[in-house]
């Protein structure tokens, strides 16, 4: 298990400071605090339900396939959520984090969009964004901001039917996105996960892979997960609270051991 901390110490400070190729990836906790709803809690026991049915089902490729309507109705539903949302200091400081260190990708499951509102200038967004719409007959993108839609966007090329520019579940990642993920993973010496369960793969791979790679990695979570058990650090808390601590004043003396929980 690795060393668990309600709050960022001077060591962890030193190495964030000491980084040169700095990589993260974000998952649905870094929204909660603008108010987007999780998709799990409890390490996965509960899931998100939408008129009776679980998130897994309403994201997924056979309900596209046989009642597209609903998954737009489903995507509209939280499209209507995140329109009054606003990113929050972990998304800011992630954002300010992109101009600091010399290399630095920023790799998010989320479709909110709340990074680049925040100001961050280069997502890799694994799973698509909620406001792009895609043709299911020429593959065209599209961005569409109205909230809620009225019916199923057309195409503004070719006049098809649209879906969401979402990733679904069974279905594969937008291509080439994931391989830069890896390939910065693979070269970064400092990885954040930052509030996510890391239960969807192959997002949930990139951890592993940046440890075995010989990164340091740091979780930022209020929850214990998967990736706790060999993260080099677990930071147990908000994003908003714990990422901005990074770039704060330093403890005096060794107040900060007195943080370690484990
Ligand atoms: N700060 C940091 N982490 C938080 C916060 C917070 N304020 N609040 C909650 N969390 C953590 C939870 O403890 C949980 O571990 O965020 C995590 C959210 O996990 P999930 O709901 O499973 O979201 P995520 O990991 O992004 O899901 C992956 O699953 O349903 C699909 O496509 C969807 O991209 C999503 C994927």
């Amino acid at each position: 298990m690795s060393p668990v901390l309600t709050q960022v110490s001077n060591s962890l400070r030193d190495l964030f400071e000491d980084a040169r190729r700095v990589a993260v990836l974000t998952g649905a906790g870094i929204s909660a605090e603008s108010g987007v709803p999780t998709f799990r809690v409890g390490g996965g026991s509960e899931i998100w339900m939408w008129r009776g049915r679980p998130v897994t089902e309403l994201s997924s490729r056979e309900l596209l396939a046989t009642d597209p309507k609903l998954v737009w109705e489903w995507f509209d539903h939280r499209r209507s959520m995140l329109a009054e949302i606003r990113p929050n200091s972990g998304h800011l400081m992630l954002a300010e984090w992109e101009r600091r260190f010399e290399e630095f990708t920023l790799i998010t499951q989320n479709i909110d969009d709340l990074h680049q509102a925040a100001g961050s200038l280069r997502v890799l967004e694994l799973h698509g964004n909620i406001w792009r719409a895609r043709c299911r007959r020429c593959g065209s993108t599209f961005e569409v901001r109205e909230s809620p839609i009225q019916e199923v966007p057309q195409c503004l090329a070719c006049g098809g039917p649209s879906r969401p520019d979402v990733v679904l579940f069974g279905e594969l990642l937008p291509e080439g996105v994931f391989e830069r993920a890896e390939k910065a993973v693979q070269n970064c010496d400092l990885f954040f996960v930052v509030g996510t369960s890391a239960v969807v793969y192959p997002a949930a791979s990139l951890p592993i892979a940046a440890k075995q790679a010989r990164a340091r990695v740091i979780e930022v979570n209020p929850e214990l997960t998967d990736i706790s058990v060999f993260a080099d650090f677990t930071l147990l808390g908000n994003a908003g609270q714990i990422l901005p601590q990074f770039t704060q004043g330093r403890f005096e003396g060794n107040s900060c051991d007195s943080q370690r929980i484990n």
